[in-house]
């Protein structure tokens, strides 16, 4: 039995750090875990400008100090974007990549798309200078009901988008669905998608069994447990197409233990306590340092890390507030520590 992984210092390949306050505090969690993050734009108003992409970048800089971390900066794209814009932002360095929010799918998505046609030419222009496309693919239709909006987004949009650009990166984020895994899976090279700790961890009984549970909501929500099971497995398939994206999105308490509360789940924290617990029970720990350290640099084209980081058995006692955020596994412990 192994009880000791030392692997690649990992990445974080979609993170919320927020603004002001919440940034602050929260902000050293990621650093402490992860070597690099890409960073979601969805603060308000959205980090649409390399101008204000580059402020945000100071900012969260500024929040890890002395600490050995690189904020990697997203564009958030309008029905305005433009691709001269684009094109600039990513030249200069400031924006790794764009994240398309469908308007209204999720926190902090109201400036979304309205319409993918609506943004081809920015997109042609990303696939022509290889910057990745980043989607919360959720279709926002009323008629559609909330635990098939995932698999309907990849019917209505996505089977299109890669057909029409396959030349496109994209990294279908945070899957929840069967649907999604086999998608990803038999789509081309240039397809590739993040998982969170939380749907390789819960299903949506987790949410609604003995009382409603808003600390375990986030959008896309989790699913039945069969689509539990599929994500899993692909996330230690050893698949490159599969890489590490935490989603975490801290919300303070009081929004999310309201009447309407804020989808979001804090696992910044105890990230790698949870996913290496994952690999473990799947008994594929020699597959965690690909998902965590080298598929996902190796999809958008960076460098591997340099440094190692190590994890071994040994209770994580995971605490039930970090500061006025109640982080995922609150009140658990995890059977493996960060050294
Ligand atoms: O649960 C979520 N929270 N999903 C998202 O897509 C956005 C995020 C947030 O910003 O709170
Ligand atoms: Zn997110």
């Amino acid at each position: 039995m192994t009880d000791r992984l030392t692997i690649r210092r990992p990445d974080d390949w979609h993170v919320h750090l927020r603004d002001g306050a919440m940034l602050a505090h929260v902000a050293k969690y990621t650093a402490a875990q992860f070597a690099r993050a890409i960073i979601m734009p969805n603060l308000s108003p959205p980090v649409t400008t390399a101008e204000e992409g580059a402020a945000y970048r100071d900012r969260i800089r500024a929040a890890t100090p002395g600490m050995d971390f690189t904020p990697l900066i997203v564009a958030y794209l309008t029905d305005a974007s433009d691709p001269d814009q684009m094109a600039r932002g990513h030249g200069e360095g400031v924006f790794t990549a764009a994240k398309l929010y469908p308007a209204h799918a999720t926190t902090g998505s109201a400036h979304g798309v309205t319409d993918i046609a609506k943004i081809m030419p920015v997109l042609e222009r990303m696939a022509e200078i290889g910057m990745p496309l980043l989607i919360h693919g959720e279709v926002t239709d009323h008629d559609v009901d909330i635990f098939d909006r995932e698999a309907v987004f990849i019917e209505r949009t996505l089977k299109g988008l890669v057909r029409d650009l396959p030349t496109l990166k994209i990294v279908f984020e945070h899957i929840t669905t069967s649907e999604a895994v086999d998608f990803v899976m038999s789509a081309p090279a240039n397809v590739a998608a993040t998982i969170t700790p939380q749907h390789l961890h819960i299903n949506r009984n987790a949410m609604l069994v003995g009382g409603i549970r808003p600390h375990a909501y986030c959008l896309p929500v989790a699913k039945r447990e069969q689509h539990r099971l599929a994500v899993r497995a692909a996330a230690v398939s050893g698949s490159p197409k599969f890489f590490l994206g935490t989603d975490s999105a801290p919300h303070a308490v009081h929004t999310k233990e309201a009447a309407c509360g804020c989808a979001g789940i804090f696992n910044a924290p105890y990230a790698l306590e949870s996913y290496v617990a994952v690999f473990d029970e799947e008994d594929a720990l020699d597959r965690f340092e690909g998902f965590a350290s080298e598929h996902g640099p190796n999809f958008y084209g960076l460098p591997l890390n340099g440094g190692t980081i190590t994890l071994e058995r040994g209770e994580t006692v995971v605490p039930e507030r970090c500061g006025e955020v109640v982080p995922f596994h609150a009140g658990e412990t995890l059977g493996w520590r960060l050294v």
